[in-house]
């Protein structure tokens, strides 16, 4: 089995991030919304966490051929909110899976909330060591998630190890460039629990290592530079429930944290990649 050296941090930078299953449901009902039963087209507009919403899912869907008649993993799945967008509008099943237990179960829950519980199901596991039977996935996909995955070469060998041949992977990821110095990745390992980022190079390499046919590769740096302005603002905006859930200390280590995150899409220090490949 795969051992994954920085997992206690990992699972709790994700326990204690202000996107959570619990400030989902209080910024639904404070927006008029009976939480008992909200239908994911609600949901939608509060559950992703990566850059640029729904439209992301769209265009992963879109570039791997997504429809009705395919089983999806959605690996690092988080609290589902692509997996049960992807269920509903491309009337696929889906499984996702995420390291962090807290994220799982905060899935199933907002899933049942919003009735997708028959085509969306989801498991705690690490993307380094797939709980699934070779050939098992139509596509997969994945969202600025990998750059918490060491070992980039195990995780692109088991994604391509659990789909069937023909079987397409789509993924965002953040990337490093030629412009990364050693001490930002040093500071992004700590405060953001990155872990050896590939590149727009490392990937197709390694899919290729796999026996993948790298099918495109698209820069989406200028894209998040602009989203990652708006994100640290909607983060800024949590600051009060981020405060009561988990402190005065934490809400500033995260903003500071996030700002030096956001700084180097404007550096070229890093950047924004899609990747397609085909089985
Ligand atoms: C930024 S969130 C992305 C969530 C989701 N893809 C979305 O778009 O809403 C990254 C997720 O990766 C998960 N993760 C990190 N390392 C992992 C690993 N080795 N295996 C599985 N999941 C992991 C974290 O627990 C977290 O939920």
């Amino acid at each position: 089995m795969t051992q994954i050296p920085q997992k206690g941090i990992v699972v709790d930078f994700y326990d204690t991030h202000p996107i959570n299953e619990q400030q989902i449901l209080e910024k639904l009902r404070k927006d008029g919304f009976d939480t008992a039963s909200v239908s994911q087209d609600i949901l939608q507009n509060y559950d992703q966490d990566h850059y640029g919403g729904v439209a992301a899912n769209d265009a992963l869907a879109t570039l791997a051929g997504l429809d009705d008649s395919c089983h999806l993993l959605d690996v690092c799945c988080g609290m589902g909110g692509p997996s049960r967008y992807l269920a509903q509008n491309y009337g696929c099943r889906v499984t996702g899976i995420d390291l962090t237990q807290s994220r799982i179960d905060g899935a199933t829950r907002l899933t049942e909330m919003a009735g997708l519980e028959n085509l969306a199901q989801f498991k705690c596991a690490n993307a380094l060591d797939l709980p699934f039977a070779e050939k098992t996935f139509d596509v997969l996909v994945s969202q600025e998630a990998f750059c918490h995955v060491p070992d980039k070469n195990q995780l692109i060998k088991e994604c391509v190890r659990v789909l069937k041949p023909g079987g397409r992977l789509a993924f965002t990821d953040i990337l490093i460039t030629d412009k990364t110095r050693d001490d930002t990745k040093a500071r992004l390992q700590q405060e953001l629990t990155f872990q050896e980022l590939g590149s727009a190079a490392s990937y197709p390499r390694a899919l290729e290592g796999e026996g993948c046919a790298v099918l495109e590769t698209e820069d989406l740096s200028d894209h998040w530079r602009v989203i990652l302005v708006d994100r640290l603002e909607m983060f800024r905006s949590l600051k009060d429930q981020t405060i009561d859930r988990f402190g005065d200390a934490h809400y500033v280590k995260w903003d500071d944290a996030y700002s030096y995150f956001v700084s180097l899409f404007e550096t070229g220090e890093l950047a924004g990649g899609r990747f397609l490949a085909r089985r």
